[in-house]
């Protein structure tokens, strides 16, 4: 008998419900025993969010101060560890690096191979990078990425996410498709599940390779790893200043927080069409190092 744990943050349920179609396929096979737990805050973080409330964990995310979790009702050893975890900007969401810094943490991947699966709006290659530094702290073995993203352009989900993060809100409107991950890819998710029932019956999750290869588990888009790159940047430096203006919630952090906001908005109006211009001028100079990039970013488990 293989012995799975899921572990997920879900606010809205939509990853909860990708991680569900993943391991339907386990559940009914009867070598399997699946072992599924949310991962619980202490303090449980508001959804939908007011505007001050979503900018004020923006700091902590970005440099990785996890919150305080409840403790999971298990100390059970496991043969694979499935993490599933949504992106806050360009992060692992707190309560995820919150769990993945506890000692409960530390104990149970010990050593152990995980899968990690991601359904965000579609910029995660910054906080897959953190993942794995976060998952190397405790000596975990990263041996999959599965990646879902939100439906329509990115341009589309850069309206489409916030609105229904601050609203609660999903639905298509005016040229907007319906918000989040599209219904026909969280259910063919099924397809990663179906895999792993192959290979743990073949003892495959002992081994270092990655389990999920050719299902098209991540899907790199070449444009935005620049972006993310310099969204980082002013992130980090944002997210010094915000907290250098006080603690969360305090009306300091509320001021720099507007100041940032409108910042951000005069970025997205002006520098990111140029930017979008610039690079696609120089697109044909740059190709081989835009496909290595995508190759890195594509493992462990590639197309
Ligand atoms: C505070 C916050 C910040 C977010 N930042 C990002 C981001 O940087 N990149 C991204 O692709 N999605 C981002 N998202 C979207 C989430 O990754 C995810 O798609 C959304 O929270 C729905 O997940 P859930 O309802 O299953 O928790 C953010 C969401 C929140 C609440």
């Amino acid at each position: 008998m293989k012995k799975v744990l899921i572990l997920y943050y879900s606010q809205s349920g939509q990853l909860q419900n990708v991680l569900d179609n993943i391991i339907a396929p386990m559940q009914q096979d009867s070598n399997i025993s699946c072992d599924y737990k949310a991962i619980k805050p202490k303090n449980p973080f508001p959804y939908p969010w007011n505007f001050y409330e979503f900018f004020d964990v923006f700091p902590e995310s970005v440099y990785l101060n996890g919150c305080e979790i409840e403790d999971l009702d298990t100390e059970e050893e496991y043969d694979l560890i499935i993490l599933g975890y949504t992106v806050w900007f360009l992060s692992p969401s707190l309560p995820v690096t919150g769990f993945l810094q506890s000692a409960q943490a530390k104990k149970l991947l010990k050593d152990k191979p995980v899968i990690t699966v991601i359904a965000c709006r579609d910029m995660w290659l910054t906080a897959q990078e953190k993942m794995k530094s976060l998952l190397s702290d405790i000596n975990a073995r990263l041996i999959d990425n599965v990646v879902l993203s939100d439906q329509g352009k990115s341009i589309h989900s850069f309206v489409t996410t916030p609105r229904w993060m601050l609203t609660g809100k999903k639905d298509a409107f005016w040229l907007f498709p319906k918000a989040g991950v599209a219904k026909d890819e969280i259910e063919g998710a099924s397809r990663f599940g179906k895999r792993l029932c192959t290979a743990l019956a073949e003892d495959r999750e002992t081994k270092n390779d990655p389990l999920l290869g050719n299902l098209n588990a991540v899907n790199v888009v070449g444009k935005l790893i620049a972006t993310e790159r310099i969204a980082h940047r002013s992130f980090l430096i944002w997210s010094k200043l915000i907290k250098k203006a006080g603690q969360p919630g305090s009306n300091g952090r509320k001021i720099v927080i507007t100041i940032y906001s409108f910042f951000l908005l005069a970025l997205v109006l002006t520098i990111v069409p140029i930017n979008i211009i610039i690079r696609k001028l120089l697109y044909p100079f740059r190709k081989k190092q835009i496909t290595k990039a995508i190759n890195y970013y594509e493992g462990p488990s590639g197309k």
